[in-house]
């Protein structure tokens, strides 16, 4: 199967890279895991552990059960009623960097808590099925994942004889929503929650995340969003024209030809094509010089020496290897139900599965405040829900999917205290997460020039002074929970 390997030629660092592996630029489906932070220097070894879990937490006759992987760290473990810190893993495989750097590492070493890294059902190794059939998922959702987590700290409370500590929870993105949530759902076993750019409102039409990513690019420079949009209306019409498909597909190095017959091949390269934008403005970051990554790739395609404002946009794009923008590619990819395969390995057939299931967040070009065209729909992002588990995952299944999340989880106005919502104005995600205090105890922390989960990092010397603060009053309201 063939990858695209996405980056910048000239431009091209480190921090900048549009990076590779993530297949078929369908980076704009999901949330990506949380890149692990360097290493604190005094770092001990976090060490893998697993528990059983029931297969199915809400059905008394099915007593099936699997192990669930975690990784702990108690180099600051002090005293009998020490706290415990538990990060939570989302819709990724869980790496030990988290116990070792990072705002909830320096919490534990303050506070000589013990420290947890779960891994949720369906993603890293943490298999309750033999396979990803659809049949099987019917195990993958939040309700199961947050009662995985309930289980996990009675299990090992009594592991470590640590019945009466307090229990403080930290999650990103996805794993941000079940922070706030397994507060709301267990509050006898979690004392608060850090929920750091937390979309919890589900949604299925999620158009407001590429009018974000437009203004990420405007506040750069505004030449920057009108260049950009020339390039998408460039590519809309070479798509109209008999040789256009062919010269798109030299530009963009395509392996396969663009069938402009199929609506579903042209929304998966503009899919993709936008989605080079929306993975630079979500992780965006400010080098060492002060540059950020988006400053960088507005300077791209804003450089008239590189020709027109598609030429510019093919040269940021520059795929080394072919890319494989065909739908029938994109379906054949994350069909496969084996957890040896890349759909599996990806993270992609699971979390697509609860993105059709749960909460839609199809980041769709249906507004006109953004600059990536018009040509992907929510019609795409839903014949895929259907492809890839069948007929049954329709676009109805997920209006009453999204439904039944903001009902039960509370949408955006959840009833709940000890939970901070922080969030960055430039990640697209913030448009779905909570930006106002909630209760004097439930403050929301809007950061400014911010984007995605930035907040869960140590503090950096290229913070701003919002950031910085922000942080600080995180570490204060979590120390508070903590005394
Ligand atoms: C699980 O349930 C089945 C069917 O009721 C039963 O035969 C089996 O002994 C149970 N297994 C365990 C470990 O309880
Ligand atoms: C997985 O498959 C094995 C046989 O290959 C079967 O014994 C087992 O019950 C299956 N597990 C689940 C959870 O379906
Ligand atoms: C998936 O696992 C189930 C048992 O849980 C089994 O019946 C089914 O045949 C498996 N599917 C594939 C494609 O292996
Ligand atoms: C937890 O608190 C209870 C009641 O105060 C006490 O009996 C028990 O010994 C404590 N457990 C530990 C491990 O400290
Ligand atoms: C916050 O919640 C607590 C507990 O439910 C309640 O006593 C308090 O009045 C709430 N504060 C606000 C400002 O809503």
């Amino acid at each position: 199967m063939r990858r695209p390997a996405v980056w910048l030629l000239s431009v091209a660092t480190a921090a900048l890279l549009i990076n590779s592996g993530d297949a078929f630029g369908s980076r704009s489906f999901w949330f990506e895991g949380l890149p692990d932070p360097p290493a604190a220097r005094s770092a001990g070894t976090p060490s893998i552990a697993w528990i059983e879990q029931p297969v199915d937490h809400f059905n008394p006759r099915d007593n099936r059960t699997w192990s669930m992987r975690y990784y702990e760290n108690d180099q600051f473990l002090s005293e009998s009623n020490a706290p415990i810190l538990i990060m939570i893993g989302g819709e990724w495989e869980i790496t030990p960097g988290w116990l070792r750097s990072g705002q909830m590492y320096n919490l534990a070493s303050t506070y000589g808590a013990m420290m947890y890294y779960t891994e949720h059902r369906y993603y890293g190794e943490s298999y309750p099925t033999n396979n990803t059939s659809s049949e099987n998922l019917q195990y993958l959702n939040v309700d199961q994942a947050l009662a995985d987590l309930a289980y996990f700290i009675e299990i090992v409370k009594k592991q470590r004889n640590l019945e009466n500590s307090t229990v403080v929870l930290f999650g990103g993105s996805y794993a941000g929503n079940m922070a706030a949530w397994a507060r709301i759902k267990y509050p006898h076993l979690i004392k608060g929650a850090l929920a750091s750019s937390a979309p919890i409102l589900a949604k299925a039409d999620f158009y407001e995340y590429y009018e974000v990513v437009t203004v990420a690019l405007s506040r750069y420079s505004s030449q920057c969003s009108v260049d950009v949009n020339d390039a998408f209306l460039a590519v809309e019409e070479l798509l109209q024209t008999s040789t256009g498909p062919e010269t798109l597909k030299r530009f963009f190095n395509l392996c396969n030809d663009i069938d402009t017959s199929s609506w579903q091949d042209v929304a998966s390269l503009l899919n993709t094509l936008a989605g080079v934008f929306a993975g630079v403005v979500q992780y965006d970051a400010v080098d060492s010089t002060g540059q950020s990554s988006v400053g960088r790739m507005c300077d791209v395609m804003t450089a008239t020496y590189l020709g027109s404002p598609l030429q510019r946009l093919a040269y940021l794009t520059s795929w080394s290897t072919c890319v494989d923008t065909s739908y029938a590619s994109l379906v054949e990819a994350y069909i496969n139900e084996d957890w040896n395969s890349y759909a599996a390995t990806s993270a992609m057939r699971p979390w697509y599965y609860q993105t059709c299931t749960e909460y839609g967040y199809y980041q769709t070009a249906n507004s006109d405040k953004s600059v990536f065209g018009t040509l992907f729909q929510i019609e795409f992002f839903t014949e895929l829900c259907k492809d890839l588990y069948g007929d049954y995952y329709n676009e109805y299944l997920l209006d009453s999917a999204v439904t039944r999340t903001n009902i039960v989880y509370g949408g955006l106005k959840p009833e709940v205290t000890n939970v901070i919502f922080t969030n960055g104005d430039l990640d697209p995600w913030h448009a779905l997460s909570v930006l106002e205090d909630l209760n004097e105890s439930s403050p929301a922390i809007l950061v400014m020039g911010t984007s995605h989960c930035q907040d869960l990092y140590s503090d950096l010397s290229t913070d701003s002074a919002e950031m910085t603060a922000a942080k600080a009053r995180v570490r204060e309201l979590v120390g508070q929970w903590l005394s």
